[in-house]
């Protein structure tokens, strides 16, 4: 087998593909493939991308047309798609870009390294099939290397809901949990190779189905893995939120009080035209009983602004939920067409409505945001340190709340836990020292 070739992998969209690139250098390092940070020197670019809104598609292309010249200049470099854009237009990019080998899809990427070696053989290589078998069984044993205190795990993928603006029902597929023992030695394996804080990763991951207790028995048999300090899960749908799992932000310490439950908007006209199958009301209720369960939850949100038929009056109705709410953070975009789904065959809004308000959205959330983070001065809280900042003597790491917060402090290592007398609050991080 050759020995050392360099495998680039550019990651774009959410956080699973993150962890899908992970998996992919993987697989590909059965192959002989050490990841490169620099395209330059690659033998393989693999690009891993994300559908979801017009320009993040678009971004593909514009990336392709880069690497032009180091193909003129490599013959033997093969260039990989994977992804969602992958996924909904695998042919198209093959047409459109000649210079492209190979595509993969995300969940076919398991047979990476046979289709690396019928590009390698001078084929064009497209897999965008949903297979029978589960990729995570084939690429199960996972390498033993030394891991920094974070990592995110795919417990959920897919996704039945068909949200009238969104393609991922149809890049990812249909809703899909893995075992729950698989994940537990996974888990207990990173865990061993240094990793003290897991984020749970599905499309709607509230919705997993794979251990008895659904997600919330997932969360407290994972707390049971005494090195894991930290549990996260994202993306949640308001409607999948069962009473356990209100319960288990309450009742199990690892849980972190951070929830990131999108609503898109704040109309129950809208919810209803996005098909969202929930009204304003409903998701304010159920934040209460998440607050009941756990009075300091900071809260995160996804929000669309102009989608079709949406009025000034429809938009105030968002910003009156976000009033009720309180996001500690959040992402807004706004509405993108997307063909095949329904909502782009309806009428679109003008550009420069769209871009008010989104306008007016971000700086309403910015504002509760930077609020909210400065009512965390003079407390303490709890950091789980990642690395060396930027300055001398500095090391980051993230709170509770997954506020980023700096200390000036040259004992502290990575992956470890200290209480931290938050000082300062700084544009987009906290600062503060060490509780003896
Ligand atoms: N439940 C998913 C959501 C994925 S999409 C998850 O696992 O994260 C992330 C966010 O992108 C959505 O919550 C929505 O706010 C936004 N989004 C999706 N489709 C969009 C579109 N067509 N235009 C603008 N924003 C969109
Ligand atoms: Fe898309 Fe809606 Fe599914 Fe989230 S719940 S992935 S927004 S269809
Ligand atoms: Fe993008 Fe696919 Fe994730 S469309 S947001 S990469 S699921």
């Amino acid at each position: 087998m050759p020995q050392d070739k360099k495998l680039y992998i550019k990651t774009y969209g959410c956080q699973m593909n993150v962890y899908d690139s992970e998996r992919m250098a993987e697989a590909m390092g059965g192959q002989g493939y050490v990841t490169t940070d620099s395209p330059d020197d690659a033998d393989m670019i693999l690009l891993n991308t994300c559908h979801i809104r017009e320009k993040a598609a678009e971004k593909v292309y514009s990336e392709l047309g880069r690497y032009k010249h180091l193909k003129a200049e490599k013959p033997d470099l093969k260039i990989g798609v994977a992804g969602c854009v992958a996924q909904a237009e695998g042919q198209e990019i093959m047409r459109r870009q000649p210079m492209v080998d190979l595509v993969v899809g995300p969940q076919s990427y398991h047979r990476l390294p046979q289709l690396e070696a019928r590009a390698r053989a001078g084929e064009k290589a497209l897999d965008t099939d949903f297979p029978e078998d589960d990729k995570f069984e084939t690429l199960k044993t996972r390498p033993k290397a030394k891991r920094g205190p974070t990592a995110f795990l795919t417990v959920q993928e897919g996704c039945d809901k068909f949200c009238a603006f969104c393609v991922v029902p149809y890049t990812r597929g249909a809703e899909v949990s893995r075992p729950a023992d698989r994940i537990m030695t996974e888990a207990r394996d990173l865990v061993e190779r240094g990793v003290r804080e897991l984020t749970l990763l599905g499309q709607n991951v509230n919705a997993y189905h794979g251990h008895e207790g659904g997600l919330a028995g997932l969360i407290r048999e994972l707390a049971t893995i005494e090195d894991l300090k930290r549990i996260r899960f994202t993306t949640s749908h308001p409607n999948d939120m069962d009473d356990d799992l209100i319960a288990a932000h309450g009742d199990c310490d690892k849980l972190m009080p951070y929830l990131h439950l999108p609503v898109q908007a704040g109309s129950d006209r809208i919810l209803k035209r996005m098909n969202r199958q929930h009204t304003a009301e409903q998701y304010i209720r159920l934040i209460e009983r998440l607050r009941a369960a756990r009075p300091d939850l900071h809260l995160s949100g996804d929000f669309i602004v102009g989608f079709p038929e949406e009025t000034e009056e429809d938009f105030q109705a968002t910003l009156d939920l976000i009033e009720e709410v309180r996001y500690g953070s959040a992402f807004s975009f706004k509405y993108s067409t997307r063909p095949g789904t329904p909502a782009a065959e309806r009428d679109q809004l003008p550009e420069d409505v769209k871009d008010d308000r989104l306008k007016r959205l971000q700086a309403l959330l910015t504002r509760q945001q930077r609020a909210l983070q400065d009512e965390m001065v003079g407390r303490t809280v709890k950091v789980l340190f990642e690395k060396a900042g930027r300055f001398a003597g500095q090391m980051v790491g993230k709170s509770e709340y997954l506020h980023a917060v700096h200390v000036e402090s040259d004992t502290i290592v990575p992956g470890s836990l200290h209480s931290v007398s938050i000082e300062h609050s700084g544009a987009n991080s906290l600062s503060g020292r060490l509780v003896a």
